[in-house]
């Protein structure tokens, strides 16, 4: 898709923080209903705790604005799990899903990186060089 000079001024002015500087609920929330990502974000609070949780936290803004977001939970040595990435519609296809999960590839060098992805996603993580796995298991929350 050619960049049209709008889109590309946005990119320009693309902000790239580490940590959660910025973040809160209602932000994070925000993001998820406009991505779309679908998560149980009825509870502020739980949703904080899944930030506060986290290894690493990486964020992009737009004009003060969240527009992009992504965390792992990470050892640092064998294993990692990337959650709930999430880009505002008006930037995606822009690159910067793919800005935010090189920027946590470098940070968990030397770990294996593992996901859930949905139907909408799963063309983007294949071309982000993820290999799709037919041995995880997973147990529901209860
Ligand atoms: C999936 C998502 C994070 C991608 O972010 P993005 O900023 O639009 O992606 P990028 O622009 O960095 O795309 C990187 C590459 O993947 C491709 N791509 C992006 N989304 C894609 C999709 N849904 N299907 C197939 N390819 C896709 C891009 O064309 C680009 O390809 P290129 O390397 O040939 O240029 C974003 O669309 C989003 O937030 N979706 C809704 C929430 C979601 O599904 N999150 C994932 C949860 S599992």
């Amino acid at each position: 898709m050619p960049l049209t000079e709008e889109k590309r001024k946005a990119l320009e002015k693309l902000e790239f923080r580490e940590g959660l500087e910025g973040l809160t609920p209602a932000r994070i929330i925000t993001l998820f209903r406009r991505a779309p990502l679908l998560r149980a974000v009825d509870d502020p609070q739980r949703v904080w705790q899944m930030y506060e949780n986290a290894s690493l936290v990486l964020t992009v803004w737009y004009e003060g604005q969240l527009a992009g977001i992504a965390r792992v939970l990470t050892d640092g040595v064998l294993h990692s799990y990337l959650c709930d990435l999430a880009v505002e519609p008006d930037v995606q296809r822009l690159g910067v899903g793919r800005a935010l999960v090189e920027a946590l590839l470098e940070r968990c060098k030397g770990t294996e990186l593992v996901l859930r992805d949905s139907d909408i996603s799963s063309g983007f993580y294949e071309r982000m060089g993820f290999r799709r796995v037919e041995n995880a298991w997973m147990r529901a929350a209860k």
